[in-house]
């Protein structure tokens, strides 16, 4: 397989937003419990934060986090999570027929961002809940000291308003698996007045509505642009969902997951623009991809308690990655950052123990999975601008999505210190994928680093104990002579290709 890729630094997609680069929290199996909170862990802080996880969190890169919910937020009643945590309510959470402690609530979770070093995303509850209770939240959080809900704040410790700018009104209300299910106009209406409310309090917030929570629903499409037509002033973003796994065997299928992507983002995109000239609105709605994922929702680990077992934090949605799904991941980053005129904030789902790149052992290691790898790569290394690329790749045939470029790529550059990334997948099953990229636009570049994510066998997983160099290392294959790069990758790959301007 050959592919061909050219770059000029004046060709730019959009910035490459910090935002992009979050991950979701939610109250779900052992991302809370066990996750990021298990006080009496050898590496937890007197508040039961555990410093492992903390620590792999920074060294993700991961910018903002999303919280509470998923599902779990259309059930939630947030005021269970505040005052003395002794008097706090236990309750049934439907989403995940699980027992909710309420040991973390708002407070302790912002505190943790802090230490994460991470933006915090709410969600309020458009479920079970309306206008009054997201009114309440909002002057909880970000009120300054004086109303009855800020100096509840105040007493928990927080003179400061938490300054929370980015909030998501409700969660997947198309599905009709979540508590307090709407249709389109029902809940466009209500993120509407939910917004405008919450814009009362606080103009500048930048609210998300809930866009499709999967391209194949079958709403999806007419969703987006019925929410948009009763929201569109109120809003500032609508979101879209999408988990990807390999199905029957399917490996070329699965490894092309990111044209899937691009054409959700498209889509979205349309619905959204088509909603703004039918209303004649003249500011334009960015895109939140607040939940993305590898995800085998069809595996044991993934069904919920039944019957009269309502266990707190249960091992639920407990993914463990193989190469293949970190290959998929570093391409659905390109996708993301392709689209960054577009889509303005992402969250990877979730962080801990959940469809996550973060797993622990209860009383024991925190361990990165292989999907840990690109996402890091990815945002540390991604800095600047987005160029658009000219690509042209040959092609190879999959069941889902008939002929697909063989080769992905996206690129970075930061003009400021002139260092260009270059984020490639070959996703050919059995081909060796033969690069050649055109810098002959920058002037003269040295290779700073190539890093390639491989194994010979595609479903190969890392556990607590594997090395990262057993699938993640230098591509000795890259070279750069008078403006034109050449690298081979491996089939089912991922790389990442670091280039600086020489004198900057
Ligand atoms: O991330 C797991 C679940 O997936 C979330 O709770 C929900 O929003 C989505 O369906």
């Amino acid at each position: 397989m050959r592919a061909t890729i050219t770059l000029d630094p004046a060709f730019i997609v959009g910035p490459v937003r910090p935002r992009v680069f979050g991950s979701f929290v939610e109250h779900l199996g052992r991302c809370v419990y066990g996750g990021i909170f298990e006080p009496g862990h050898p590496s937890a802080d007197a508040s039961g934060f555990r410093g492992d996880v903390l620590e792999l969190t920074r060294e993700l890169g991961v910018t903002m986090v999303r919280y509470p919910g998923g599902n779990f937020v259309s059930g939630y009643r947030w005021e269970d999570g505040v005052g003395p945590v002794d008097q706090r309510p236990k309750r049934r959470d439907l989403a995940w027929h699980s027992l909710e402690p309420n040991q973390i609530g708002v407070d302790e979770f912002m505190a943790w961002a802090r230490l994460a070093g991470v933006e915090p995303m709410m969600a309020v509850n458009l479920g079970t809940r309306s206008v009054a209770e997201a009114l309440d939240l909002l002057d909880y959080c970000n009120g300054p000291v004086g109303s009855t809900l800020a100096d509840r704040r105040l007493a928990a410790g927080a003179a400061t308003p938490y300054g929370v700018q980015l909030w998501c009104l409700g969660n997947e209300m198309d599905g009709p698996w979540q508590t307090g299910h709407k249709t389109a106009h029902e809940y466009g209406r209500l993120a509407a007045e939910t917004g405008r409310a919450m814009k009362m309090m606080q103009p500048g917030l930048q609210l998300v509505a809930c866009g499709s929570s999967s391209a194949a629903m079958p709403t999806f499409g007419a969703w987006e642009y019925e929410v948009l037509t009763q929201a569109y002033e109120q809003v500032d973003l609508i979101s879209a969902h999408a988990y990807y796994c390999e199905s029957n065997g399917d490996l070329a299928s699965f490894l092309a997951s990111a044209d899937d992507m691009d054409q959700f983002i498209d889509a979205v995109t349309a619905a959204a623009d088509a909603a703004k000239a039918a209303g004649k609105h003249s500011k334009t709605i960015g895109i939140s991809f607040d939940e993305w994922n590898v995800w085998y929702q069809d595996r044991a680990e993934s069904q919920p308690p039944q019957g009269d077992d309502w266990p707190v934090a249960p091992v639920l949605l407990e993914d463990h990655y193989n190469l293949a799904d970190a290959v998929v991941v570093g391409d659905l980053l390109i996708a993301l950052l392709r689209h960054s005129d577009r889509v303005e904030a992402a969250c990877l789902a979730q962080l801990v123990n959940v469809i996550a790149p973060i797993m622990t052992v209860p009383g024991g290691p925190a361990w990165r999975q292989t999907i840990f790898h690109p996402f890091a790569l990815t945002a540390r290394h991604a800095k600047g601008q987005v160029l658009r690329l000219a690509i042209d790749s040959d092609c190879h045939d999959t069941q889902r999505f008939g002929s697909v470029a063989a080769i992905d790529a996206v690129a970075t550059f930061d003009q400021v210190d002139g260092s260009l990334a270059v984020f490639v997948a070959n996703r050919s099953t059995d081909q060796v994928g033969e690069l050649a990229v055109d810098l002959s636009s920058f002037g003269e570049l040295q290779l700073v680093e190539a890093l390639t994510l491989h194994h010979d066998d595609p479903h190969f997983q890392a556990t607590p104990d594997t090395q990262s160099s057993e699938f993640l290392g230098a591509n000795e294959t890259v070279a750069i002579e008078a403006g034109r790069l050449q690298a081979s990758l491996p089939a089912c790959s991922w790389s990442l290709i670091r280039l600086q301007i020489v004198g900057r």
